[in-house]
């Protein structure tokens, strides 16, 4: 469906909504006469209709109704609750797309006895600064259509990869929990650069921006990693010498077996 067209829905208007609001309206991909979000808090909407001139309501049956796409964006606990309270007014017509950690396709659909058109997405923080890696799969009843859908509305938070739903935990322990692994790489970075005599806010400017500017240049030269590292290691260069101390320490291995972790906690978090 053309975006221009959609009546677009967001149920639960917490951060992660606010983001998305923030994308689409930006992105001109949705106007704001054509979304409607719905919260349990009176105060949270009257913030988000002034911030973002867009229509509120505490009604979850209003928002369903007058709806064709919703997003649920309320957390995984909350889920069960709304979804047995939406059940009696989703019909098959209704594009459901769920942003919930760990809530499968297949439960969001017994919660809605069938009903529905669902895909399911993994967004992260830097949904934020509209910079998300998301990832998106397909559920029961949705159409490819449905998925470029809601692939072209999540690209207005960054940058979108579909996978089959059984890669979801995979994406949970890479680029879902992926932020924190790189906050604690530009933290430790910068303690370093502290430790070597520049100040904090300096050697953190330079830390984020080397990896801001690192994952750039793999995305816009499409190059491999190794590549790009052999290109900067000259011989009996500075650069070999820290590389040879972070092999000696097993990063490469660490970092493998922490999205390892995180992506079997997430296995046991969704059973
Ligand atoms: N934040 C992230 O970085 C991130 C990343 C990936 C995925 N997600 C997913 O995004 C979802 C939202 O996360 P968030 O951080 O934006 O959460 P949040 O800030 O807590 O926002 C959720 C909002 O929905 C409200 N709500 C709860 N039940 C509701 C209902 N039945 N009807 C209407 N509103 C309801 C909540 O009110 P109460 O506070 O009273 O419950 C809250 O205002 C979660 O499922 C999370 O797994 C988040």
């Amino acid at each position: 469906m053309d975006l221009q067209n959609l009546q677009l829905g967001i149920i639960g208007g917490g951060a992660m909504a606010e983001n998305i609001l923030k994308g689409v309206l930006s992105a001109g991909f949705v106007s704001e006469d054509r979304l409607t979000v719905s919260d349990c808090h009176a105060q949270r909407l009257t913030y988000l209709k002034e911030t973002f001139r867009v229509p509120t309501t505490l009604d979850n049956h209003e928002l369903v109704k007058t709806s064709d796409t919703i997003l649920i964006a309320v957390k995984p606990q909350n889920m069960k609750g709304l979804l047995k309270d939406i059940n009696q007014v989703v019909d098959d017509k209704k594009l459901i797309l769920s942003i919930a950690a760990g809530i499968t396709c297949q439960t969001i659909s017994e919660g809605l006895s069938g009903k529905g058109r669902i895909i399911r997405i993994m967004p992260n923080i830097a949904a934020k600064v509209l910079e998300s890696a998301s990832a998106l799969c397909l559920g029961p009843a949705a159409s490819p259509e449905d998925l470029e859908t809601a692939k072209q509305l999540f690209e207005a938070i960054g940058k979108t990869v579909v996978v089959d739903e059984e890669l979801m935990d995979a994406v949970t322990g890479l680029s879902g929990s992926g932020p924190a692994y790189i906050f604690l790489i530009v933290d430790a970075l910068a303690d370093a650069g502290v430790r070597s005599g520049l100040s904090r806010r300096t050697a953190l400017q330079l830390a984020a921006q080397t990896c801001f500017g690192a994952a750039q240049l793999i995305l816009q030269t499409g190059e491999l990693p190794a590549k790009l590292k052999d290109q900067v290691t000259s011989p009996g260069g500075t650069t070999i010498a820290g590389i040879h101390v972070l092999e000696k320490k097993a990063v490469r291995g660490a970092i493998m077996d922490a999205v390892e972790a995180a992506v079997k906690r997430s296995k046991e978090l969704g059973t």
